[in-house]
């Protein structure tokens, strides 16, 4: 029988085993459960989170699900899984590997959790929730993409960097897709409250952003095999908990547009109100005219993968 919260995490790589282990010393749910196809790997990392949570005096619980059909009456699940981005390899590179995947795990929440907010991890990020959206036939309040929290923190660092001061006072800004055209908006950045443009020059801004839409390579190109997972698990963990505990916080993340910003049936970075029912609002900021350029390619984009998955059938039950 369910007692509480669940959050089911598909992928236990490194990704997905770290937000289990952030929601776990958080105490955010009351059981977390796991799915990966190395059931070994997962059932040993289970276990000593499991142990972890104990240690703090969390009640939080993990647990392994053998199958699919296991990760039932999730309140929250995360996806992970999918083939990580490799040195050298673009994030479109992974598109046709990780849609299939995603296509069968989504099929899975949707049967087995079919009340579930989905939140989507694995790359190209925004082309992957709008298969999640496509495949589950959920609401779009319900699938989310997490990234833009990741790439706002991401350039909040390198501010802090920078400026060699300000360190947690800092609300860096990142709208549009999970790419390299994605959208760091230092008009929108600010240090206790302070516009980012007052602080830094012109050109000083400019290499935050470069570095910013940069930020996820930089890292890869140090881990040689793998990519980032510390800033990506615990920024999913944020979304995690905006749901679970119904802040109402507003956060930037992928979602599915209808008409806001100008663009329909795509799938873009905005600011959105995360509450119990997922995106329960999608903020419109005034964009000036270089920002709605940027945002218009960052859109084009993501709109170029999906109409690739298009050519090839995928969505026809093709591969
Ligand atoms: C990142 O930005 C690979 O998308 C991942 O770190």
């Amino acid at each position: 029988m369910k007692q509480g919260k669940r959050v089911g995490i598909v992928g236990a790589g490194n990704v997905g085993a770290t937000v289990a282990y952030s929601l776990a010393m958080l105490g955010s749910c009351h059981e977390i459960i796991l799915r990966d196809n190395k059931l070994d790997v997962a059932r040993g990392k289970a276990l000593d989170m499991s142990q972890a949570a104990s240690a703090v005096r969390s009640h939080t619980v993990v647990k392994v699900a053998e199958t699919m059909e296991d990760m039932v009456d999730c309140n929250v699940v995360v996806v992970t899984a999918g083939s990580p981005r490799l040195p050298g390899m673009s994030r479109d590179d992974l598109l046709m590997i990780n849609a299939n995947i995603t296509k069968e795990v989504i099929q899975g929440i949707a049967k087995y959790s079919p009340d579930a907010i989905i939140i989507m991890v694995s790359n190209p990020l925004d082309a992957m929730v709008h298969v999640a959206l496509k495949e589950s036939g959920f609401d779009r309040s319900r699938v989310l993409g997490m990234a833009g929290i990741l790439d706002s923190s991401r350039m909040a660092a390198f501010i802090q960097e920078k400026l060699g001061y300000g360190g947690g006072q800092i609300r860096a800004s990142v709208m549009g897709g999970h790419g390299d055209d994605m959208v760091p908006l230092p008009r929108y950045s600010t240090v206790a409250g302070v516009p980012l443009t007052d602080l830094l020059t012109e050109s000083e801004i400019v290499e935050i952003v470069d570095r910013t839409r940069h930020g996820g390579a930089e890292i890869v190109a140090h881990l040689k095999t793998g990519s980032a997972y510390y800033a990506p698990a615990k920024s999913t963990a944020i979304m995690v908990e905006a749901i679970l505990k119904d802040t109402k916080q507003i956060h930037p993340c992928a979602v599915y547009l209808e008409g806001e910003y100008g663009y329909n049936d795509v799938v873009s970075g905005v600011p959105v109100m995360i509450g119990a029912n997922g995106a329960e609002k999608i903020i419109e900021v005034t964009l000036n005219e270089a920002e709605q350029s940027m945002f218009k390619n960052s859109c084009a984009s993501v709109q170029e993968l999906i109409d690739t998955l298009h050519k090839n059938n995928f969505f026809d039950g093709e591969k």
